[in-house]
């Protein structure tokens, strides 16, 4: 049964070449998102830092063990499922729901009260 609740919005096509460690960024609604693809699976998260939103920069981005670094306090986030790993304060990268159809890559938002 299809999940009415999200709307669903393109945001990349899939290259047929696509890699594990892959990592791309793009804009939806003038917000920036970072995109992973790790184990089969897309990762999307808001650029921003949870903590205090700071720009979660690729720089921090370590492909071996699948973590993102903040450039402000060096929290550190497990991308795969989000969770704080090093870090004072509890907060965790929010994953977006993300799915794939004919090559191409969706992301999911709440649909409007409006589009019911
Ligand atoms: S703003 Fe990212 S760790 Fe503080």
């Amino acid at each position: 049964m299809p999940d009415n609740s999200l709307e669903w919005h393109k945001i990349l096509e899939i290259d047929d070449n696509l890699t594990e460690g892959f990592v791309t960024d793009f804009y939806f609604k003038s917000k920036k998102y970072l995109c992973f693809y790790f184990e089969g699976e897309f990762h999307v998260v808001h650029e921003k830092c949870p903590h205090n939103g700071a720009k979660l920069s690729l720089s921090g981005f370590n492909p071996m063990n699948k973590t993102i670094t903040c450039p402000l306090h060096r929290y550190c986030f497990d991308i795969l499922s989000g969770k704080l790993l090093s870090g004072a304060d509890a907060c965790h990268l929010e994953k977006l729901p993300v799915r794939i159809h004919q090559g191409k890559l969706y992301l999911g938002t709440p649909r409007p009260w409006w589009k019911f």
